[in-house]
């Protein structure tokens, strides 16, 4: 039986293209190798996205941009974490075993707690309970799989060692009941670069959307930030915002052309702009066909999330069995 690879996807934002280089892509190679379960974190989600139509919209739009871009459910275990009980419970289980000091040094409530600070309001003004105790919860999300390993971006790695914590700490009061899981950092997710320079994030605005409609899309690449060179003049290749995103969807003979135009001059932003627009079009045209059809068949898309969940729980049901019978709440002595 092949090894389990686990990843959870937030439903935050419009999937957009440092989505697909950085996590989809990587992801989808690597369920060639292992036993993948990709998930869509929609209770994760919940701790910032309070709205109904956002939060439904924005998971449909999630598991039809994967779908579109190549997951095979047949082959790939695909599913919506709130369609999985077992997972709230395990996770109150492991709160019981989780440092509340750890949760206290999370990143993310870290951050909160230090700009309340900083702004002179008590420290945990406006921070709900689900924020903090969302480290717990994505432990839950792997350990109840079995997961060997679990792909993600940097940002996450702290989430990891928490969960090979609790893990640990369960263990070890019990015995040997749940797989310590491997983290994978994908350090590509770091260098995709947005319109302004700075990584491609949802919260800096500066995102190519993936399946937006073909004028979107040009919009925002018309909006990349460059230097104010005239046509004629020599450029570096290697500062422009253009080129960093180019050189994802090129080989390497036209990378290498393209950077000997920026040296030689006589290249301008703007065409450089229309040619990444039209790759990028040439691209995902046929993807995002295949993506609006989906977003407009969302009672397929229910259906392939069913019989994901229903994939998953048959994994999930006898690890929670072993946990509550290492615990003692079953009943068994
Ligand atoms: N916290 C992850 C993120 O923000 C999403 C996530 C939830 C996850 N549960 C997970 C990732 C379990 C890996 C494994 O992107």
């Amino acid at each position: 039986m092949k090894q389990i690879a686990l990843t959870g996807i937030k439903p935050t934002g419009q999937p957009h293209i440092g989505n697909y280089l950085g996590m989809i892509k990587p992801a989808l190679e690597l369920a060639e190798d292992y036993q993948a379960l990709y998930f869509i974190a929609d209770y994760h989600a919940l701790t910032t996205v309070k709205n109904k139509k956002e939060l439904t919209d924005l998971t449909y739009q999630v598991a039809a941009t994967w779908l579109a871009l190549g997951l095979d459910p047949a082959r790939v275990i695909f599913y919506r974490q709130s369609d999985i009980p077992e997972v709230f419970e395990l996770s109150w289980v492991l709160a019981c075993f989780t440092s509340k000091g750890l949760l206290n040094r999370a990143h993310a409530y870290k951050t909160l707690v230090d700009d309340n600070t900083e702004a002179g309001r008590e420290e945990d003004k406006n921070i709900n309970a689900g924020l903090y105790t969302y480290p717990v919860l994505m432990a839950a999300d792997i350990l109840l799989f079995g997961a060997h390993i679990v792909p993600v971006g940097f940002d996450q790695k702290q989430h990891l060692e928490i969960t090979r914590d609790v893990a640990l700490t369960f263990n070890n009061n019990y015995r040997e009941v749940l797989v310590v899981p491997e983290v994978v950092i994908r350090k590509e997710v770091m260098t995709i670069t947005g319109l302004d320079g700075r990584k491609m994030s949802k919260s800096y605005n500066n995102i190519i959307p993936l399946f937006a409609p073909s004028n979107q899309v040009r919009k925002q690449v018309m909006r990349i930030v460059t230097d104010s060179k005239r046509p004629e003049e020599p450029k570096v290749p290697d500062e422009c915002n253009v080129f960093a995103i180019y050189r994802h969807f090129s080989d390497a003979d036209a990378i290498k052309a393209k950077r000997q135009q920026y040296l030689d001059g006589g290249l301008a932003y703007g065409d450089m702009k229309n040619e990444l627009y039209e790759l990028l079009e040439a691209t995902f045209s046929e993807q995002r066909e295949r993506y609006n059809a989906l977003m407009d068949n969302r009672a397929e898309l229910e259906k392939v999330l069913q019989d994901g969940a229903e994939k998953a729980r048959d994994i999930a049901v006898p690890i929670l069995a072993k946990v509550r019978k290492a615990i003692g709440v079953t009943g068994a002595i």
